[in-house]
C-alpha cells in the first residue's frame, strides 16, 4: 500500500483534542465573521449574512407608505469601472452626488447611495495636521476609499432626500423584489431625460431605475447647473450633512476658537507651473502663488480682518511656518492646534477637510482663495475655472488689479 498507516485517522486518545480544536476554530471563525459584518464596507454576497444585519436605520415617509421606488446610479461616484486612483477630488464627487440626489428628488424616488467613496491618493496627503511640526512630510493616508457613512449622516440626508446604501439589507431585498416583478422591476436607462423618467409610464412605474450616468462625471447629467431656478439643492447641502462625529469635532474646535475669522489658502496643485516651448514657466492662475504668500495676504485682508483677531488658516501648504508672518497682526490657529480633537476621529483627508469646512463656515469673516458665487471676499482676483490659457506667473505687487 502506498499510504503509510500513520495517516489513517482512527479512534484513539487524540480525537477529543481534535474535536476541541475544531470547536475553537469554529467559534473563532464565527467571531471573525460577526466583526466583518459590523464593518460598513463589507460587501454582501450571501443572504445568510444578511439575516444577521441590523434593520435599516434610514426611514422616511416613502418607506412608511410602502410605495417607494428607487433610483440607482452605480456603485461609485464618477468612477464606473475605474480605479479610485483616477477619481476626482471631494469637490467634484460632491457636485456629482448632489446632481444624483436632485434627480431622486425630482423623480420622488429613494436614492441608492454608493456605500463607499473613492479617495484619490493625490488628495489624501496627511501633512495638514502636522504642518507646524517638523519638516515637510510626504506621509499619506493609505486607504483609497472610505465608507460613505464615515463622511455623511444618512439620517440627516434622508430628511431631505430619502437614501439607502447599496450594501444595505433593504437594497438587497429591493433587488429580489425587482426580479419577481420581471419587466416592471428594473430597467437600465441611458440618455433618457429626467422629465421622461418621471412622466412616461414606461419608466415611472418601475421599482428601480438603473441609470448609467456620464462615465466622466455624474454632474454632467445636471447640464443646466447655471440656471439657478433649476437647482434644487444648494451648494451648502452636502457640507452641512457631514457625519455626526465630524460635526461634533468641528463644534468643539469652534467653541475653543470663540470669535474668529478664517481664510482658506489653496496652494499645492493650484499653483503648479509647466514650461512652454521656450522653457518659460506658465500657469493657469498667474497671481495665485503671489496672492497666497503671507505678505500679500496681510495686505489683502487688512480691510476685512481687524488687527488682533483670531485667524483660522486652512491650507494645503506644507512648508512649516509658511504663514508665520501673519502673526504680526493676528492670533493664528491651524488644524494642528487641535490635533488632540482631530486625531481620534480623522482617518482621511476628506474627513479633515469636511471639519475644516465647517470651521470656515462658522467664521465671522471668511475669505476664500478664489471668489465663489456665494462668498464676498477672496485672496485672489484670478478666476478659479481656467482650463485653457496658460500665463506667466506674476510675483510683483505692481501687477495687482490686472
Ligand atoms: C445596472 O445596469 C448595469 C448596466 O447594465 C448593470 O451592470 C448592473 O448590474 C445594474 N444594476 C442593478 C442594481 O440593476
Ligand atoms: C431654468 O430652470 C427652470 C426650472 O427647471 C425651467 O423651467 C426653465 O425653462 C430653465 N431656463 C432655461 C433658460 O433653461
Ligand atoms: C519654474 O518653476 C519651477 C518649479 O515650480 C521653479 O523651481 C523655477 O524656479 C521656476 N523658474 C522661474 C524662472 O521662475
Ligand atoms: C496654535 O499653535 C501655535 C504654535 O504652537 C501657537 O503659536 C498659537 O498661539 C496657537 N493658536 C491658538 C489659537 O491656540
Amino acid at each position: 500500500m502506498a499510504f503509510p498507516r500513520t495517516q489513517k485517522s482512527k479512534p484513539g486518545p487524540s480525537s477529543p483534542i481534535i474535536f476541541l480544536a475544531i470547536c475553537i476554530a469554529a467559534i473563532a471563525l464565527l467571531f471573525l465573521f460577526s466583526c466583518l459584518i459590523s464593518t460598513s464596507g463589507f460587501y454582501i454576497s450571501s443572504p445568510k449574512i444578511l439575516e444577521s444585519m441590523p434593520e435599516d436605520k434610514y426611514k422616511s415617509q416613502n418607506h412608511q407608505s410602502g410605495h417607494e421606488k428607487y433610483l440607482y446610479w452605480g456603485d461609485r461616484i464618477d468612477c464606473p469601472g475605474k480605479h479610485c486612483m483616477s477619481c476626482a477630488g471631494l469637490g467634484h464627487q460632491e457636485s456629482s452626488l448632489r446632481c444624483a440626489l436632485e434627480e431622486a428628488m425630482f423623480l420622488q424616488r429613494t436614492f441608492v447611495m454608493p456605500s463607499r467613496m473613492c479617495l484619490n491618493p493625490m488628495h489624501n496627503k496627511k501633512a495638514i495636521l502636522h504642518h507646524s511640526n517638523d519638516g515637510i512630510s510626504e506621509e499619506r493616508w493609505a486607504a483609497n476609499s472610505c465608507s460613505m457613512e464615515s463622511l455623511y449622516d444618512m439620517d440627516l440626508i434622508s430628511g431631505t432626500v430619502p437614501v439607502i446604501l447599496d450594501n444595505s439589507k433593504k437594497w438587497y431585498q429591493v433587488g429580489e423584489t425587482s426580479m419577481k416583478l420581471e419587466a416592471r422591476g428594473a430597467a437600465h436607462v441611458e440618455g433618457v431625460s429626467r422629465v421622461d423618467l418621471k412622466e412616461n409610464s414606461r419608466f415611472s412605474n418601475l421599482l428601480i431605475i438603473n441609470r448609467t450616468a456620464s462615465p466622466l462625471s455624474w454632474f454632467m447629467e445636471c447640464k443646466d447647473r447655471k440656471n439657478s431656478s433649476a437647482i434644487i439643492l444648494p451648494h451648502s447641502f452636502l457640507p452641512s450633512m457631514v457625519a455626526k462625529k465630524l460635526r461634533n469635532a468641528a463644534d468643539e474646535i469652534k467653541e475653543l476658537l470663540g470669535d474668529y475669522d478664517a481664510i482658506h489658502v489653496r496652494r499645492g496643485d493650484i499653483i503648479k507651473t509647466r514650461k512652454d516651448r521656450f522653457g518659460i514657466n506658465r500657469t493657469l492662475h498667474p497671481h495665485v502663488d503671489r496672492d497666497t504668500h503671507p505678505e500679500f495676504i496681510l495686505h489683502r485682508i487688512e480691510k476685512w480682518v481687524p488687527s488682533g483677531r483670531t485667524l483660522y488658516i486652512a491650507s494645503n501648504e506644507r512648508t512649516p511656518g509658511f504663514f508665520s508672518l501673519l502673526s504680526v497682526r493676528y492670533k493664528l490657529a491651524y488644524s494642528s492646534n487641535y490635533s488632540h480633537i482631530l486625531e481620534p476621529v480623522i482617518e482621511n483627508n476628506y474627513q479633515l477637510f469636511m471639519i475644516e469646512r465647517l470651521i470656515m463656515t462658522g467664521a465671522k469673516t471668511f475669505i476664500n482663495t478664489f471668489k465663489e458665487d456665494d462668498t464676498d471676499f477672496s485672496l485672489t482676483d484670478d478666476r478659479k475655472k481656467n482650463t485653457k490659457v496658460w500665463q506667466i506667473p506674476v510675483y510683483t505687487m505692481d501687477e495687482e488689479g490686472t
